[in-house]
């Protein structure tokens, strides 16, 4: 398949993959999958802007059935996602969040808000926190760490996790590598994907929601 991003042709191999969700493995040709090209990155205003903070804090409302994990955390104060998620959630819905940098000032066992240092590459240990806190099935992912295709890949590998009527969320969809090009992978049988923003100052969202097995 051949893409453009940001008026660049990209050529993405699809290679065969058993992870869920996705119809193949994306990889760019030519390029280091596991590098967050600035090429293909065009910069905005806000790194969250208040479209998207209203988008992700209405949208997730709908979704707290479940746990939630969430990829990069908390880094734009009070319109981070993170905030976003934490005062939609009820206290008996447990929320994960990952981030390679301690967030642990976010903790509140009473309230099953729990954050784990790790590198989201890590997922034999991240997987067996979540069962220690509880969280074996999730109604939200969100996807917000390491921006190349090979992080985002294994990122979207947590949602193995989703439960039948769960949510991907993916930030960073119309810059970046690593969002943008796994858009092309998502297997459209199993989720329906709504991708905001395309065209306005705002790094984009996009949302899949889960429609079958
Ligand atoms: C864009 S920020 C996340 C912003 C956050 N979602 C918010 O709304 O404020 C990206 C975060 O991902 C973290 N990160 C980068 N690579 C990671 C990795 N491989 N595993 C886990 N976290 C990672 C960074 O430390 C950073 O905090």
């Amino acid at each position: 398949m051949i893409i453009d991003i940001f008026g660049k042709v990209v050529e993405i191999d699809e290679n065969p993959t058993d992870i869920f969700g996705l119809s193949f493995c994306p990889q760019m040709r030519n390029y280091d999958n596991s590098r967050d090209w600035e090429s293909f990155t065009v910069w905005h205003t806000h790194e969250v802007t208040d479209g998207n903070f209203s988008l992700v804090d209405h949208v997730s409302r709908n979704f707290m059935s479940h746990g939630i994990v969430e990829i990069g955390v908390n880094r734009n104060g009070e319109r981070s996602f993170t905030q976003a998620l934490l005062k939609n959630k009820p206290d008996h819905i447990p929320y994960l969040g990952i981030d390679i940098d301690d967030k642990s000032y976010l903790n509140e066992p009473a309230k099953k808000i729990f954050t784990i240092q790790s590198n989201s590459f890590e997922q034999e240990r991240i997987r067996e926190y979540l069962r220690s806190v509880g969280i074996e099935r999730i109604s939200i992912l969100f996807i917000d760490g390491d921006h190349s295709v090979n992080a985002v890949v294994n990122d979207w590998r947590y949602a193995d996790l989703l439960s039948e009527s769960g949510v991907v969320m993916l930030h960073d969809t119309v810059s970046h590598p690593g969002p943008r090009v796994i858009l092309e992978a998502i297997d459209k049988r199993i989720f329906r994907v709504e991708k905001h923003f395309p065209n306005e100052d705002d790094y984009g969202l996009t949302i899949a929601y889960r429609i079958s097995n």
